[in-house]
């Protein structure tokens, strides 16, 4: 459920209409409802209600500020991937000690700062790894907290770019291999071993997959426990999917069922669960904002060229993902539906935010909403064509702050310094 509703023939997002926000702050913008979050976060919580539980909240998904902050104050710690992911996670008062950090290529300054700020655990990707951030610990005297992140080998059904449990993928340790590089973990006298760690891939839409892969990791922890290895989490990542238009993801509910009783088969284990979801929380909380700037038709197609482009939301071009596109003033009743293609100005063909989809007619000027982008949408846009990042709201209500500036011609090249023979 979200709260992007029409209100007689205009788009609102909770309270507050979206062509008010498009009159006020201009076009590309992510307009993001706080109902919505808190909703999500909420149930989402509840569905893990039955074991102790960590929600970390996968920052890589939506990095806004004020996002973060929203789901802070319900007590939402995060998963991150960089030394920026964490900064940004304190920055928005989440706690270190409710931070797990994820990801192949921990870098030896990254894993230091984490270190000094005392997060809860380092999801840890490879024996080489486990090296450096014991190696890194001993250097700042202190004891780095580890979960061996575990690849199960399981297949998630997913979109291939985003399916990350499968043996020939780049992430976790093989479940094979596990129980050596727990072993060697625990030779260490810099790292203190205190969880267990897997993450299969990224919109699920069946919950087979997970309990699958839960159950195997479920077992090794079993193992491990026996032979006095002190694990305190199990850290089974996120991946849950949403609707983008007609499919049938488990909802948060059968997510948490599932998970529960799976835990329960094993008994009473000494363990919280940390989960790691980003675009079921953040998902369906945001719209990007977009105007037509013309209509134009060849003997093939007929397009809309609107003002956002694939540098603001990469999804349809990258893994060819649908969103739905609605109009933020509703055409009349009864209005025959065409075919249109609704692509950016970005010099290339791939950039596309909906092809051949069935729209009402829609005048240049028109303000359109592209639905269910508040998840890697703006944390995966660039600066492609030299365009200016696109601006960001959140919604609280009938109230509207702008919570990040649309990006000025400067900004551009504020990094950038000249060669001196230049
Ligand atoms: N934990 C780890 C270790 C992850 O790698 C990810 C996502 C998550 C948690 C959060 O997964 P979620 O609950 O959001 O599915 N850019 C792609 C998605 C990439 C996901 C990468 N990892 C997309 O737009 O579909």
């Amino acid at each position: 459920m979200d709260h992007f509703d029409y209100r007689g023939d205009d788009l609102f997002c909770e309270g507050v209409s979206l062509a008010r926000i498009a009159e006020e702050l201009g076009t590309p913008t992510y307009v993001y409802s706080q109902a919505t979050l808190k909703r999500h976060y909420g149930v989402f919580d509840k569905a893990l209600a039955a074991v102790p539980h960590l929600i970390c909240f996968s920052v890589k998904a939506n990095s806004n500020g004020a996002v973060l902050r929203t789901l802070a104050r319900m007590g939402a710690g995060a998963d991150i991937v960089s030394g920026g992911e964490l900064m940004r996670a304190l920055r928005a008062g989440i706690p270190a000690s409710r931070i797990v950090f994820s990801g192949v290529g921990k870098r030896e300054d990254e894993i230091a700062a984490a270190l000094k700020q005392k997060i809860l655990l380092f999801n840890v990707e490879s024996t080489s790894e486990l090296r450096t951030i014991a190696r890194v610990a001993e250097e700042l005297q202190c004891k780095a907290p580890v979960a061996l992140r575990v690849n199960p080998d399981v297949d998630p059904g997913t979109h291939p770019y985003i399916a990350t449990g499968l043996r020939k993928s780049k992430f976790g340790i093989p479940l094979h291999h596990a129980r050596e590089v727990y072993e060697q973990a625990l030779g260490f006298s810099s790292l203190e071993v205190r969880g267990i760690d897997c993450h299969i891939g990224s919109q699920l839409t069946s919950v087979g997959p997970l309990v699958e892969s839960v159950g195997h990791v479920v077992e090794l922890a079993q193992d491990l426990l026996a032979r006095g290895v002190n694990l305190s989490y199990l850290d089974i990542g996120g991946g849950l999917g949403i609707r983008y238009s007609d499919e049938t993801p488990p909802t948060p509910d059968d997510y948490g069922a599932a998970v529960v009783t799976l835990l329960k088969q094993f008994g009473q284990l000494p363990l919280t669960v940390i989960t790691e979801p980003g675009r079921v929380i953040a998902g369906n909380a945001g719209v990007l904002l977009t105007r037509v700037l013309y209509r134009k038709s060849n003997e093939q197609k007929e397009f809309l060229v609107v003002d956002a482009a694939m540098n603001d939301l990469l999804r349809p071009s990258l893994y060819g993902s649908f969103h739905g596109i609605q109009p933020v003033r509703r055409p009349g009743e009864r209005v025959e539906l065409e075919l249109v293609d609704v692509v950016g100005p970005v010099c290339e063909s791939g950039d596309f935010l909906a092809q051949e989809r069935p729209m009402p007619p829609v005048a240049e000027g028109a303000l359109l909403a592209v639905m269910s982008a508040g998840a890697y949408g703006w944390s995966m846009s660039s600066n492609y064509n030299s365009r200016l990042r696109a601006a960001e709201v959140l919604v609280s209500e009938d109230r509207h702050a702008l919570v990040r500036c649309r990006e000025e011609v400067a900004d551009l090249w504020r990094h950038e310094r000249d060669a001196p023979w230049l």
